[in-house]
């Protein structure tokens, strides 16, 4: 790969990017998990929707299962950031097994929203991407009140029993400006449609669709680190075009780039879902440092402090006299 000296390029650099707190609390409770009660500690489902976490906790005796009938009884489990719906949790209990749950608390918000609006019989329209672990989680909340709305195309087929008592949530990780489309069209069939009490869409997919909304215009290639089953992370590609990228792709590692995408690529922007260790990144920005993008310009959107409490499971005992 010969680079011409006068074609020397620039990387933007999304922040924030990669990591939410909902990620890092469900990846260290499988490693705590593993400390505390060693090799195999089960994981239902995978634990956040990346290639590289799940191999890596997997080379330390995480075994992922799709459903708890595959782990043997009285063994112990976690269960993943996306959420389980109570139906998951009555087997795991039939099953004896010792769960620890890893659902983050801005899911679990949003099925408590579920349940309050289902115990007051009002027709909740979830919006989110059919088949998404976390829309299966949080429909079992409410199965007789909740129905799916994917997407603006979706809207037509939705039926109520009384359009003044409708409430729409969402999936966590959905692209802001289309839940917003999806809204507007609800709205316009069921005037008297509710909001949810606050926003389901997270803050770190929100700040990470910011960043990446900033940087765009000025990109000519948009490099999203993250895995194909990342909902976040495939929304950042789409919002990247839509926000005046020329081009961008989904990656899981740097090897995947394709050195014909750089071509006359002046300045690539550079991000990655909320389930991508850092370490993915800094291989990438290698990856394009070796071919002609040695200069990193950090495009910053918002700051992020929050950090979760590990699932109480491994939250060490108070002792009653301390
Ligand atoms: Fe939670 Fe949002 Fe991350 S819902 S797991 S903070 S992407």
């Amino acid at each position: 790969h010969e680079v011409m000296a006068d074609q020397r390029g620039r990387v933007l650099l999304a922040d924030p990017r990669g990591y939410c707190a909902g990620v890092d609390r469900a990846v260290v409770a499988v490693e705590r998990a593993l400390e505390i009660h060693g090799a195999p500690v089960y994981v239902r489902k995978q634990i956040v929707h990346n290639k590289h976490v799940v191999a890596t906790l997997e080379r330390r005796g995480a075994v992922f299962v799709d459903e708890t009938d595959e782990v043997p009884e009285g063994s112990v489990v976690v269960f993943s950031a996306h959420g389980v719906s109570p139906a998951v949790h009555e087997e795991a209990a039939a099953r004896q097994l010792r769960t620890i749950d890893a659902t983050c608390p801005l899911v679990t918000k949003v099925h408590q929203e579920a349940k309050r609006f289902a115990r007051d019989d009002y027709d909740i329209l979830l919006i989110g991407h059919r088949g998404h672990e976390e829309v299966e989680g949080t429909s079992g909340e409410a199965p007789s009140h909740i129905q799916l709305v994917d997407g603006p195309d979706d809207v037509a087929n939705v039926q109520v029993r009384d359009p003044e008592k409708v409430v729409w949530l969402s999936q966590t990780t959905l692209s802001v400006d289309e839940t917003l489309t999806t809204v507007d069209q609800l709205r316009t069939r069921f005037p008297g449609l509710q909001s949810p009490p606050s926003d389901d869409i997270c803050y770190a997919t929100q700040n990470r669709q910011q960043a990446v909304k900033q940087m765009a215009p000025a990109c000519d290639l948009v490099v999203v680190v993250g895995s194909t089953n990342s909902s976040n992370s495939v929304r950042l590609v789409e919002v990247a075009l839509e926000a005046g990228a020329r081009d961008a792709h989904l990656v899981d590692y740097a090897a995947e780039i394709d050195p014909a995408w750089l071509e006359g690529v002046s300045t690539v922007g550079v991000t990655s879902g909320a389930s991508v260790p850092e370490v993915l990144v800094g291989e990438v920005l290698d990856w394009l440092a070796e071919r002609g993008y040695p200069d990193v310009e950090t495009v910053k959107a918002a700051e992020e402090r929050l950090v979760f409490a590990l699932p109480r499971e491994l939250r060490p005992e108070r002792g009653e006299s301390a």
